[in-house]
């Protein structure tokens, strides 16, 4: 067991004119993938806006409203993505055991199609909207009806689905990280991973999503399970393609800036993102174009679905959470959602990955001109990092592997000792650990996977002797650095 020390006080970073200070860090030896600024015209709805980058803008339809033609000009006109908000659930398309109906869903899938729109799968198993004769089963007789009902619905709708919520919804809220209790999960932890294989072989062309709620804010424990388990997926070959993330904000759960953290972090995993259940109370103009420049910042996040179209065709109706009123007009969240999407109109491209260098190297501070080293040639697990005059000796010499480490002496590793602001940076023996994995950016920062935080000298120091934390990343020159 490898156990971490406590972080020492966090340590005030002077940040007065160094704001000013404008980063030429750019880590030498990391490939970048600058996209080139192509300009468009901007475009006056939102499904187009977001299709410049290849993304789409959807909204949730509900089949009961298909015949208020207000509701479907909107719809219809803005929006190229649909999911269905309730048609597609257990209790609607298997109502008894082994019957299924679709009338309900393909309505919905029916006007999508019909009118040039994707549609996002909404849900195969979940611990709510279960028909009553599910709610009675347990054991082996529900993992069975869980698997008939996936082949069931994904048969119909064969080809047709470009992304399903294969499970929606199963980590409890609150702080301990725990799997939902539910009939579901009683039929054993392998019951989401067994949901996967099921989809996968039903139908190969769909991406299968994992789909939940209050898991946007990167410190909360309900995120860090959901991405334990997308890891261990991943790791073990469970076929996952995409995250889904609610994003219901409102006063109880409010829409944090690490939700970017959250969106790369997962994407860094090898899954597809996506904000698929989009509404926030008081619709925040700002909070709006914050989500929508958080999804276009991420190569991998692959559009946006608000839940509903008119704030009174929302669950939360008293939250006017949604991006036109209930007679049909524009709210000013409508036009932040389409002046961000017309401006991050480029093509996506790739997530720079760090190139690993051939040998090792010195990693310069931006500031300080001094290096990353190790105090004394120190091998001992648990030693702080400093910045001391660059001289090329072995406790300088730092090497990128494909996982995203830093390594020196070959088997020591760049570890965090904790999570948030002033957390020590130390040496480690390493254990593939996501405190012991950075993301390298263009910009010259350098950002661990496990926290969100930057590189950091502390309080801006730039002397010998400096120490290294982590810290916020604020775009200071004490958080840039190069590889030289
Ligand atoms: O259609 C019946 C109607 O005939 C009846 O008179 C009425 C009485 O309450 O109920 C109507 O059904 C309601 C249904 O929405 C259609 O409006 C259900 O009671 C109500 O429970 C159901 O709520 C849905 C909710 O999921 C159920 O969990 C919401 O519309 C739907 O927006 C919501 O969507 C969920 C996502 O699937 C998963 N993530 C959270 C999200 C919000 O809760």
């Amino acid at each position: 067991m490898r156990s971490h020390s406590s972080p020492p006080s966090t340590v005030r970073r002077k940040i007065g004119g160094l704001f000013a200070a404008l980063t030429v860090g750019v880590l030498g030896s990391t490939a970048v993938l600058v996209a080139p600024l192509t300009s468009h015209a901007a475009e006056s709805t939102l499904g187009k806006a977001a299709a410049q980058s290849g993304r789409y803008f959807g909204t949730a339809i509900a089949s009961g409203r298909l015949n208020d033609s207000t509701y479907t000009t909107i719809a219809n006109r803005e929006f190229n993505s649909v999911t269905a908000e309730n048609e597609m659930k257990i209790d609607a398309t298997e109502p008894q055991q082994g019957q299924f109906n679709f009338t309900a869903a393909d309505r919905v899938y029916n006007w999508a199609v019909q009118n040039g729109k994707q549609v996002r799968g909404h849900t195969l198993a979940w611990h709510s909207q279960q028909p009553g004769w599910m709610q009675n089963l347990s054991g082996s007789a529900l993992r069975q009806a869980m698997n008939n009902h996936i082949n069931g619905v994904m048969a119909h709708y064969k080809g047709k689905i470009t992304q399903w919520d294969v499970v929606n919804e199963a980590f409890v809220d609150g702080t301990s990280g725990a799997r939902r209790d539910s009939n579901l999960q009683r039929t054993g932890n392998d019951w989401i991973e067994v949901a996967f294989r099921t989809a996968r072989a039903a139908d190969p062309a769909a991406k299968l999503c994992y789909n939940d709620y209050n898991v946007e804010n990167w410190t909360w424990a309900k995120t860090q399970a959901m991405y334990a388990m997308v890891r261990d997926f991943k790791q073990r070959g469970v076929p996952i393609d995409c995250v889904g993330f609610q994003s219901h904000f409102n006063n109880d759960s409010p829409y944090n800036s690490n939700f970017r953290t959250t969106l790369q972090n997962f994407a860094a995993l090898g899954v597809d993102v996506a904000i698929t259940e989009l509404d926030i109370q008081g619709a925040s103009g700002t909070t709006y174009a914050n989500v929508t420049n958080d999804c276009l910042a991420v190569p991998r996040c692959l559009g946006i679905t608000v839940w509903g179209v008119r704030d009174t065709d929302s669950w939360r109706a008293e939250h006017t959470p949604l991006l036109f009123n209930g007679d049909g007009s524009k709210k000013p969240a409508y036009t932040s959602v389409l002046n961000a999407l017309n401006a991050g109109s480029t093509t996506p491209t790739p997530t720079p990955t760090p190139t690993p260098s051939p040998g090792a190297g010195q990693i310069k501070g931006v500031a300080s001109g001094r290096c990353l080293d190790v105090p004394n040639s120190s091998t001992t697990d648990g030693t702080q990092l400093q910045l001391w005059d660059c001289n090329s000796r072995t406790n300088q010499q730092w090497t990128l592997t494909v996982a995203g480490e830093l390594r020196v002496y070959g088997d020591k590793c760049l570890d965090a000792a904790g999570t948030g602001n002033g957390a020590k940076v130390q040496i480690y023996s390493c254990w593939g650990g996501d405190n012991q994995k950075w993301r390298l950016n263009s910009d010259g920062s350098i950002v661990g996977v496990q926290s969100g935080l930057c590189l950091d000298a502390a309080a801006n120091g730039t002397a010998n002797g400096t120490l290294i934390q982590l810290y916020s990343c604020w775009n200071g020159s004490n958080q840039h650095w190069t590889r030289t």
